[in-house]
């Protein structure tokens, strides 16, 4: 571990800092701490058993020299990539390239070294026409399409994917689709793979056991970070030394068990929000990936031992300094219900400073020569001194810089802080049956001819069932 270290700082939830009915109490701390340890060493041997295949993939060198293998064949090949996926089979690339690209990537040639990235993860036909009328004549032929899909199944990228494949058919031909469609999907079965084994397309393999919110550090976000030029390395590096910071048996020297344990009590406390507010534009997707994460990895309906429990903090995105003009009014006075995660960074590696003030503006004169990264850094710390002043509780993920080895390191931070809240909640992080149900209904309502097995019932019986109870009642309609 020679490089700096991404930390987590929670002082600021204790009640030294926001008092003892809002602030965690040295005996409720120690409390925490004994809770948490054995589920610590409990989560080591399930990983060492195999029952959380997430964990082994920043060591996967096969996937990465896969991965690696193919970027370098199409990289040069194509000027634009796009990924068509949805939730964990986007999210991922999606927060991967706003954090380690710049943000004029697509715009200016000079800043990129890659093609172009679109990541798909919507079935918005204004959004989609806008793209392919754009997309038009030669550029077609310099594009590669890399959808992706554990299932192959997903109504969205499903019909992503067959309106790219008529495209590439009827205007480059057959050989097309396998030159320019790069499927990543199950290694052995599902609908995908059928066609690429069918249709003859490259591939790449979502890992077995490993459910689509945790699938970032594999060939799912790898790829297109690989071929956007990426340093893929770095990134697995800084999960790899998250991932022993992690499993540390120590709960004081364990970032994702505090972080855990934290998030734990406040939300049986009450505090049933958790806000994550990155005070870095390039972070500001990274918050998306970490939403679904805990949303769908946290919210479950029963426990495991089969008893109803409804639980799940709710995970807010925000951005600083920006919604502090949007969202800081209700965090400071409305309820007491949030906790806050921000995230910081110490070296933002380009800045500017600011301009002298105008003389008929001397009210402005104390911005002049000061750096522009001081000053959202100091509006984080206002922020935070305003939360803390209503004794709100405040954590602080620091990272030295945006470098592809810090967000490997938050990725496995917050992927093994989702595990043990999971286990502290006594649920099961890794399934998603809720999300399901609506994959369901909407293969029903689109007319799929086969049989809804959970009910066992034919989807036309399904879509039925559901147009009645979803049917509008002119009584209600003003
Ligand atoms: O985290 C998950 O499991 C989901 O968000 C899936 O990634 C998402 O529903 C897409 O599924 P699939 O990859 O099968 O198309």
């Amino acid at each position: 571990m020679s490089q700096k270290q991404i930390k987590l700082y929670y002082r600021n939830v204790l009640a030294e800092v926001i008092g003892d009915e809002h602030g965690i109490t040295p005996a409720q701390f120690h409390e925490l701490a004994a809770r948490t340890t054995p589920l610590i060493t409990w989560l080591n041997s399930e990983r060492k058993a195999g029952k959380t295949p997430y964990r082994d993939l920043p060591f996967r060198t096969d996937i990465s020299d896969d991965v690696k293998k193919l970027a370098g064949e199409v990289k040069n090949d194509c000027d634009n990539l796009v990924v068509l996926g949805i939730g964990g089979s986007a999210l991922g690339n999606i927060a991967l390239q706003t954090s380690l690209n710049s943000y004029m990537y697509n715009i200016d040639a000079k800043q990129r070294s890659g093609p172009r990235l679109f990541v798909f993860d919507n079935v918005d036909p204004v959004q989609l026409t806008s793209f392919f009328d754009w997309l038009g004549g030669d550029s077609l032929k310099r594009t590669i399409f890399n959808v992706i899909s554990k299932s192959g199944r997903t109504a969205e990228t499903a019909g992503q994917f067959l309106i790219v494949r008529k495209m590439l058919l009827d205007r480059l031909g057959p050989n097309a689709c396998k030159k320019q469609i790069i499927a990543t999907t199950d290694e052995k079965q599902g609908t995908l793979r059928t066609i690429v084994r069918k249709e003859g397309y490259r591939s790449l393999i979502v890992p077995d056991g490993v459910g689509g919110r945790f699938t970032v550090l594999s060939a799912v976000g790898l790829f297109s970070a690989a071929v956007c030029g990426i340093d893929i390395d770095s990134l697995l590096a800084g999960a790899r030394d998250m991932d022993a910071r992690a499993s540390c048996e120590d709960f004081y020297k364990n970032p994702a068990a505090i972080n855990a344990a934290i998030n734990y009590h406040f939300y049986m406390t009450g505090k049933r929000n958790s806000v994550i507010m990155p005070y870095c534009y390039a972070l500001k997707d990274m918050a998306d990936w970490y939403r679904q994460l805990w949303a769908e990895s946290l919210g479950k309906s029963v426990d495991l031992d089969g008893k109803e429990v409804h639980i799940g903090p709710t995970p807010i995105k925000a951005l600083g300094a920006t919604d502090q003009h949007s969202q800081v009014q209700l965090y400071r006075e409305g309820p007491n219900d949030k906790l806050f995660t921000f995230l910081q960074v110490e070296n933002f590696g380009s800045d500017l400073v600011i301009g002298p003030a105008p003389d008929c503006a001397p009210e402005l004169d104390y911005l002049a020569g000061k750096k522009i990264g001081t000053l959202l850094n100091n509006e984080k710390l206002a922020t935070e001194y305003a939360l803390l002043h209503d004794k709100r509780p405040c954590l602080t993920v620091t990272f030295p810089q945006v470098n592809a080895y810090a967000v490997g390191q938050f990725i496995c931070l917050f992927e093994v802080t989702t595990s043990l809240t999971g286990t502290l909640f006594n649920i099961n992080p890794y399934d998603q049956p809720a999300v399901e149900l609506g994959k369901e209904a909407t293969f029903a309502l689109m007319g799929n001819q086969g049989m809804y097995e959970a009910e066992k019932i034919t989807y036309e019986e399904f879509a039925g069932r559901i147009r009645s109870r979803t049917k509008i009642d002119l009584d209600y309609l003003v």
